[in-house]
């Protein structure tokens, strides 16, 4: 029972969430106008395209690493940018300002750029994560102009074909003059379960992986320029935004735009656009400089192995690159503001990492289809020590529904849930659901009671959503020793909506004997969010109001079901005037 919510959850309140959206990104649109009453930076982002450094379209269109669908990548191919030599003199005075763009499968990374040399020396590493060997790395080297579009020095491409290392070796570059010198290492990793939950899901998969796959299905907010400039996932909303001027052997002002997931920042001098992308996930740290010594700054600091994105960002003796940014109105405001920020963001991939590890685990055991019943009833394995897991989150409830059902706890499941009973079918027909499968009532390790799996085709009405969704509902029963007492537990993944993988439905049923042939039912509802989500209250309030409709059906084909099971062995007075109670608002 307690089937899908999820569906119908979404689909009434769907054109609220829009508006709501909408909304917001008009709150948002107002404020940096009343704030700094200057316009949003978008202008010309589509003019000059053709003049952007190397734009950011290629980088971090990503989707979310999802447990179900394995984890994307199997090597991480690590370049070390060593040196170049004898590069083509672009300046004046016979000088380059070169610096490189590393491209691997389909991630690209910006090198720092050395100033008035033909004989640069970097240092730097890259990180690559790739799915699969033979890759390519492109390594091409420009020389910066403070105004115009670089120009290209040369470039080469390195073929990688298995695991190991090459050591330093010097490529010649495909242009009249000069070498690179790579270090490139490929190391596979192990692809299983611990993998998964060491770092590679979460947010820190979400926001990195590429634009041949497909990104999580996406809500039609109104883009904002994270979207119109940047090119990132629509659910991405600025936090915040400041007026500001990145250092890049010359003040280029312009604006930051703060996200969860990101800081962006774009600047559109004498035509030259800029873009630079820093996902919090690459900061090592932020910190407090400043810049031509008088000039209040912040620099963040990027984590060994990151590279830059979007602009070549500054070197260190470290290896460690860079990005400074100056002309703040308020420094200490926007760094204060910016640390609280990465600060959030680490907080939410280790809430991310360990819900993971939760519906990961809860996945796991529900799915295992029972070729060997351990157990009939479901008290069989009620834990005898205090160890088991919570199946599902009991601060997100809410009550719905409270009444009396015409049968005990114990026939409520024997009827209703047990792996003979076509409760479920009837359910899921009048609901118009299609392919069904359901698994069958095993112990799990875990949890107390039993659990088990089920999935189907849910319908889908929206505009918002496809025709239909495949859903997953994990259930778990206990019934307590004394029979009296039975709790139902589910939780509902709904794959293909706007979101979907961003929450989950948890419900409970407690269904507790009131006397020889009648129960109390109590039923409790809530969105509970995996991942940090825009529309995280409406969808919440969506929920709820959706899932008070569905019980109403449930308990409906239950009633009758019970009817025609006990026909004739009872009246049902006690059960069928009493009307829903609804607790909640
Ligand atoms: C050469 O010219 C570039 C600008 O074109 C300048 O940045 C650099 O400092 C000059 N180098 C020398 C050695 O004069
Ligand atoms: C490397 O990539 C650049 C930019 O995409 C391209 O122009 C160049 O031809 C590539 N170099 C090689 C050697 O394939
Ligand atoms: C995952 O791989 C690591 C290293 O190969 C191994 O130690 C670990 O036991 C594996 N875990 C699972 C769940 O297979
Ligand atoms: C790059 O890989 C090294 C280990 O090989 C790791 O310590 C570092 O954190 C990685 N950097 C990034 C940005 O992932
Ligand atoms: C299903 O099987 C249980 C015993 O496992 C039995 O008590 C119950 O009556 C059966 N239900 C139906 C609908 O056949
Ligand atoms: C419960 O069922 C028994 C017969 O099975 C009947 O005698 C009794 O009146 C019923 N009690 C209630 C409260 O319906």
């Amino acid at each position: 029972m307690i089937e899908t919510a999820i569906l119908d959850v979404l689909l009434p309140s769907w054109w609220e969430i829009k508006v709501t959206v909408a909304a917001a990104v008009f709150v948002i649109a107002a404020y940096w106008y009343f704030t700094y009453g200057t316009d949003r930076g978008e202008a010309g982002s589509d003019a000059d395209r053709s003049l952007v450094d190397n734009s950011a379209s290629s980088l971090d269109v990503s989707k979310m690493g999802n447990l179900k669908e394995g984890i994307n990548s199997a090597y991480i191919v690590k370049v070390e940018l060593l040196a170049a030599k004898n590069l083509i003199g672009a300046n004046l005075n016979g000088t380059s300002d070169p610096y490189a763009i590393i491209t691997c499968g389909t991630e690209k990374r910006f090198s720092s750029m050395v100033p008035g040399s033909r004989n640069p020396m970097w240092g730097e590493e890259f990180n690559f994560s790739v799915d699969e060997l033979p890759v390519q790395i492109n390594v091409t080297i420009y020389d910066w102009d403070i105004i115009w579009k670089s120009a290209v020095l040369g470039s080469v491409t390195v073929p990688v074909e298995s695991e190991g290392q090459t050591g330093a070796v010097w490529y010649t570059l495909d242009s009249p003059s000069g070498q690179v010198c790579l270090h490139i290492r490929t190391i596979k990793l192990p692809v299983n379960f611990s993998r998964a939950m060491n770092g590679f899901a979460g947010a820190n998969a979400r926001r990195r992986i590429s634009l041949d796959k497909q990104g999580p299905t996406v809500v039609h907010q109104k883009p904002g320029p994270l979207q119109t400039i940047f090119h990132l996932l629509p659910d991405e909303v600025v936090e915040h935004s400041y007026s500001c001027a990145v250092e890049r052997s010359f003040l280029y002002h312009g604006r930051m735009y703060v996200s969860a997931w990101h800081i962006c920042f774009h600047s559109n001098v004498f035509s030259k656009q800029m873009k630079v992308i820093i996902p919090f996930q690459d900061i090592d740290e932020i910190r407090r400089s400043q810049h031509a010594f008088i000039n209040p700054a912040v620099t963040i600091v990027l984590r060994m192995g990151a590279g830059g994105h979007g602009v070549p960002p500054l070197g260190s003796p470290d290896g460690r690159v860079r990005y400074m940014f100056a002309s703040f109105w308020n420094r200490n405001h926007a760094l204060r503001a910016l640390q609280r920020a990465l600060k959030n963001f680490h907080a939410m991939l280790e809430a991310e990492k360990k819900e993971m590890v939760e519906s990961a685990l809860r996945a796991h055991s529900s799915s295992i289809r029972g070729s060997t019943r351990h157990t009939k009833n479901p008290d069989d394995s009620v834990s005898k020590n205090g160890n088991k897991q919570s199946f599902i989150k009991e601060e997100v409830l809410v009550d719905i529904y409270n009444d009396v059902f015409p049968c005990t706890a114990e026939e409520f499941f024997n009827l209703l849930l047990d792996d003979n009973s076509s409760f479920t079918t009837e359910y899921r027909s009048q609901r118009k659901d299609t392919n069904l499968v359901m698994g069958q009532w095993h112990p799990a390790e875990e949890y107390d009671g039993q659990v088990r799996e089920i999935t189907f085709r849910s319908l889908c009405t929206s505009p918002m959503c496809p025709p239909d969704t495949a859903m997953t509902e994990y259930q778990h029963a206990v019934l307590s020793p004394d029979k009296k007492t039975l709790v139902f537990e589910t939780v509902q993944q709904a794959h293909d909506v706007p979101f979907g993988s961003y929450f989950e439905i948890h419900c409970r049923w407690q269904v507790v004997a009131k006397d020889q042939n009648s129960s109390t039912i109590a039923i409790k509802v809530g969105a509970h969010f995996k991942k940090w989500c825009v529309m995280q209250s409406k969808i919440r309030s969506g929920a709820i109001n959706e899932y008070k409709k569905e019980v109403e059906l449930m308990i409906d084909v239950a009633r009758a079901y019970v009817r025609s099971s006990t026909s004739g062995t009872r009246t049902e007075e006690t059960a069928s005037s009493a009307s829903v109670t609804e607790l909640s608002s």
